[in-house]
């Protein structure tokens, strides 16, 4: 059923998050305080949807429906109407509690408020409003519309009807959606949080190169990417403040430390493909390196990772963040993980993998690499993740 969708910030995300709701025929209302970004959202949007009339998703007829579709707004006021709002503006959290209680005296009462946010807690954004049980988190991924997962979050405050209610429509939009609890990095940027931090702390420890970890983790993985490919790509000054703020977040647990190789990389200004140099060099003429094919030295990197993932993923688990189906959901439909991690770890046979990572907890001693409680009652049981 069509409804009025609000979205605020016309940014990135917004404007991604304003098309699939248009192309979903609904009415969307996206506001951004700057006039030249709302400009830029509507020459973006219309782009984006030109090449899909070349890819024959829509008709000439389809696309100027759509367009027609979203209305630009540069007041709140702008949204009284809407259903649903879904806030993707900075992620900072006095301008986002000031935005939804200046947001409340605009709209209805049952109007739904969500947040895209990466990082905060919906129970803190849901702290400014009045009426907190319609306050949920609806966390898309980038771009919003390519990537088919969208984490739904409940906070504390957050009513039964209100989830109910923003994971049936999310799903009619043809997103994989997951739920999960109000915890730091949610699943997907809580549970890859290893894929990079292993991967650092591999090279910071002398074993292999970037290209070469690159290299066990594509070959032997099958991951689309390799890490050090993959933060060049995402931003190493964006990759480390995720890491930075889900290890403040989780009180300094050791799991979640991040790397001085990373932050020094960032302070240098080499963030990766956008400044032409993060830990390869981008510029034309310049020469790639080589990964030493190891065979052997590449299996133990793979399996170091691969097993610090599993053990994130099964931490997910145990800690009721979200279910085994949703996690390896997550993984899959949202950084495009060639296996869900509790699959795998099913595949391999969690005694192998518990194995692996007491190896890890016998040789270094250091509380990161402690096998999770579940995967350990889970092994003396002789349990699998999936039945
Ligand atoms: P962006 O910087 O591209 O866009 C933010 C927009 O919000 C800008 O156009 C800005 O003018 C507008 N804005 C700022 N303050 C405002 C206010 N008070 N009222 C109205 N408009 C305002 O940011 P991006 O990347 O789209 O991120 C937005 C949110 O989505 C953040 O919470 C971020 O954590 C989250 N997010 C970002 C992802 C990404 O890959 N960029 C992925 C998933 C979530």
């Amino acid at each position: 059923m069509s409804k009025i969708i609000g979205v605020i910030g016309a940014g990135t995300m917004g404007s991604g998050i304003a098309q699939v709701a248009a192309q979903c025929g609904h009415s969307v209302y996206l506001m951004d305080a700057n006039v030249e970004q709302l400009e830029r959202a509507k020459n973006g949007v219309s782009t984006s949807l030109e090449k899909l009339v070349e890819k024959g998703k829509f008709t000439v007829e389809q696309k100027s429906s759509i367009e027609s579709n979203i209305h630009y707004v540069g007041q709140l006021e702008g949204l009284s109407t809407c259903q649903l709002i879904i806030e993707a503006i900075v992620e900072k959290m006095e301008v986002k509690h000031s935005v939804f209680s200046s947001l409340e005296k605009i709209v209805s009462d049952d109007c739904i408020l969500a947040s895209n946010t990466s990082s905060l807690s919906i129970a803190s954004i849901g702290s400014s409003l009045t009426k907190a049980d319609r306050v949920i988190g609806i966390h898309f991924f980038n771009p919003a519309t390519i990537m088919p997962l969208v984490e739904i979050i409940p906070a504390v405050q957050t009513s039964e009807a209100t989830i109910n209610e923003a994971v049936s429509l999310i799903q009619s939009w043809g997103k994989t959606v997951v739920l999960c609890k109000d915890t730091p990095g949610f699943i997907v940027n809580r549970v890859a949080r290893p894929f990079y931090g292993e991967a650092l702390r591999i090279y910071e420890e002398g074993l292999a190169d970037f290209a070469t970890i690159d290299w066990a983790m594509t070959h032997f993985g099958g991951f689309k990417m390799g890490p050090f490919t993959l933060m060049d790509y995402i931003g190493n000054d964006v990759n480390y403040a995720v890491t930075e703020s889900v290890f403040q977040a989780f009180y300094y647990d050791p799991r979640f430390k991040p790397s001085f190789t990373q932050k020094r990389h960032s302070e240098a200004g080499f963030y990766g493909r956008k400044t032409g140099r993060g830990f390869y060099q981008y510029a034309e003429g310049t020469e790639t390196i080589e990964a030493t094919k190891d065979e052997i030295i590449g299996k133990i990197i793979f399996e170091r990772v691969l097993v610090m993932l599993i053990n994130e993923a099964a931490d997910a688990v145990f800690m009721q963040v979200a279910s085994v189906k949703d996690v390896d959901l997550a993984m899959t439909k949202g950084v495009n993980y060639p296996k869900g991690l509790l699959a795998w770890a099913d595949e391999l046979g969690l005694d192998w993998v518990l194995d692996k990572l007491n190896e890890l907890f016998d040789e270094y001693g250091e509380d990161r690499y402690r096998p999770n409680a579940l995967l350990k009652r889970m092994v003396k049981k002789g349990d699998k993740f999936y039945s």
